[in-house]
């Protein structure tokens, strides 16, 4: 599930450049374009913002549009890029007026760098410290209004002093299939590949309601039309291509299916603890926790509690499903 290059040039093929091609996420696109109307009426640079959710559900995009809507030059960097807060501290120095910085992966700033955010967030100045041992002083220096966008699939890992920093949090939720199905509509069009409304239902019900896999299911879709010399993605072909990437209807891969083999057959369905889930798994526990439970768990075959994750009736009878296609 790594995100390869291909990916992230579809993504940027694909990612919408206005307000009315990004689909769904209604509240959130209701809110984000009352705070930047507001600040253009004030004149003032937009408030900093947070957005979280899990990977593929368009913070990136949201942030570019931000960036797009007030005009303001947009500066990508990521929380793990940053190694010395001295770097941070330049890059801010750095900022032009209004410019937009956008901090992908919050989560992973180090708490240094964090430090030098907090005074520039709040009332924009940048405390450095000149010089070494006793001829060391702090200084002070004035920044240019500007917004910070950060985005994260962490929440819980930001620290509160740096949530307590923006002006609005948005979670990014899951979309709906006939919003999934839209995005695809689009994507087709743009990709100059056509799909009937089968086709697309199918893509769209395996997309684990994620703009981007959905995209990611198109584009196979379409080399599969293209090499087996198709004119549009059908069902036929939309379900040829799942299963030939081992992924089942609704969008679970192979290690998904086993690990909820795994907790009702070996763990008699739960509580099983993460630790004993991660070892009898050979997953990695982050790769559990952010990537593949948060899906299992909005379709309601996993719950996580106090001692341990159990199994919902829904994910055996989706096992037993699947036993009997094949
Ligand atoms: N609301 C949306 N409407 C249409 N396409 C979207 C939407 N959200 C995301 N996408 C598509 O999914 C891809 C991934 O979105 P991105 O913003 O990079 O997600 P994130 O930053 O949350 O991982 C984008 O390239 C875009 O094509
Ligand atoms: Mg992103």
């Amino acid at each position: 599930m790594k995100k390869g290059n291909e990916d992230r040039n579809i993504d940027s093929i694909l990612r919408p450049a206005k307000w009315e091609e990004y689909i769904g996420q209604i509240k959130t696109k209701e809110n984000l374009r009352m705070i930047i109307e507001a600040a253009k009426i004030r004149n003032e640079a937009v408030d900093h913002l947070l957005f979280y959710g899990q990977a593929g559900l368009g913070k990136t995009t949201l942030a570019t549009l931000v960036a797009r809507e007030t005009a303001a030059p947009l500066r990508i960097i990521t929380g793990s890029s940053i190694e010395k807060s001295g770097d941070l501290a330049a890059l801010l120095s750095s900022l032009e007026e209004g410019e937009v910085l956008f901090i992908d992966e919050a989560h992973r700033l180090n708490p240094a760098a964090e430090e030098v955010l907090y005074p520039a967030m709040e009332s924009r100045k940048l405390h450095i410290v000149i010089g070494k041992g006793t001829g060391a002083h702090a200084v002070s220096i004035d920044l240019p209004p500007f917004t910070l966008i950060a985005a994260t699939t962490r929440f819980d890992m930001l620290s509160s002093p740096l949530r307590s920093r923006f002006g609005a949090i948005f979670h990014l939720e899951f979309y709906n299939e006939d919003e999934i199905a839209e995005i695809l509509r689009r994507s087709a069009k743009i990709l100059g590949v056509k799909a009937n409304e089968d086709g697309l239902s199918i893509l769209a019900r395996a997309s684990r309601f994620t703009p981007r896999t959905a995209n990611r299911l198109l584009k196979r879709a379409r080399d599969y039309t293209v090499v087996k010399n198709l004119k549009s993605i059908d069902g036929e072909a939309a379900k040829t291509v799942l299963s030939l990437m081992e992924i089942d209807e609704i969008g679970l891969e192979p290690v998904e299916r086993k690990l909820l083999e795994l907790i009702a057959f070996k763990f008699g369905k739960g509580p099983v603890g993460i630790r004993t889930l991660t070892a009898a798994s050979g997953e990695e526990q982050a790769t559990i926790e952010e990537v593949y439970e948060p899906y299992l768990m909005k379709l309601g075959f996993l719950k996580r509690t106090p001692t341990g994750r159990v199994l919902e009736e829904a994910a055996v009878e989706h096992l037993m499903r699947e036993k009997w296609r094949n």
